[in-house]
């Protein structure tokens, strides 16, 4: 189980692909991953919540508030708890919302406060991929630090050819391990050259 104990908020927005995002987060649970669904009103409109916390175990996120009782959801504590964030499907919407700081729903105020690294996965139809507006706010997502996962050519919902499909989820996953074992072995060169600057009096 390759990310066994991992903390992982997976956020659903309202793309066709969003039935990939049933099979991703199978496959992190199997790989033991803690997964907690954030989802878009339009994200509902795609994939069930009953599907996602089926699969993963816990209530599905979308609204800020409760049932008019006084309840909330806290976007501030899910950005804490995760230790990586991935947005799949990212709709040409809420890539716009995410470049721009505009705050209006659960996911991209969740977004907003993660203090971890952030995986975006882009899924549209090749038109609105190549869009000016879907460029710019990719290009602004990746200055701010995010990982954009590129969607592939293929053919489309639309019944289009072209880029836009998103990732499929078994590479996705992939993308995350290396992402985390990247981190470890980084961790483990810098222990290392600790040891030795130690050992032979070097710093
Ligand atoms: C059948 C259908 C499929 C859609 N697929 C996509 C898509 O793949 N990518 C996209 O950017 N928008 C798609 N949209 C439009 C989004 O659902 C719409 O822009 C919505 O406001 C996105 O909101 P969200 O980003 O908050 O989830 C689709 C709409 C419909 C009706």
């Amino acid at each position: 189980m390759r990310l066994e104990g991992k903390k992982i908020i997976l956020g659903i927005t309202g793309s066709i692909a969003a039935y990939k995002a049933a099979i991703l987060l199978r496959l992190l649970i199997k790989e033991g991953a803690s997964v907690q669904v954030v989802i878009t009103g339009a994200g509902k409109e795609f994939i069930t919540p009953l599907t996602l916390s089926a699969l993963s175990g816990k209530p599905v996120i979308s609204e800020f508030f409760g049932a008019n009782d006084g309840s909330w959801n806290s976007h501030v504590d899910l950005g804490l708890w995760a230790d990586l964030m991935l947005i799949a499907p990212t709709t040409a919407t809420s890539l716009g919302k995410m470049a721009n700081g505009i705050a209006d729903n659960m996911l991209v105020t969740t977004y907003m406060s993660a203090k971890c690294p952030v995986f975006i996965a882009p899924a549209m139809d090749l038109d609105m991929f190549v869009h000016p507006s879907t460029q710019k706010n990719i290009s602004i997502l990746k200055e701010f630090g995010n990982n954009i996962i590129e969607p592939t050519e293929g053919e489309l919902a639309s019944g289009l050819v072209g880029k836009g499909r998103m990732e499929e989820p078994e590479k996705i996953v992939e993308v995350l391990v290396n992402h985390f074992n990247s981190k470890k072995s980084f961790i483990f060169q810098c222990l290392y050259r600790i040891n030795i600057g130690g050992l032979d009096g070097r710093n």
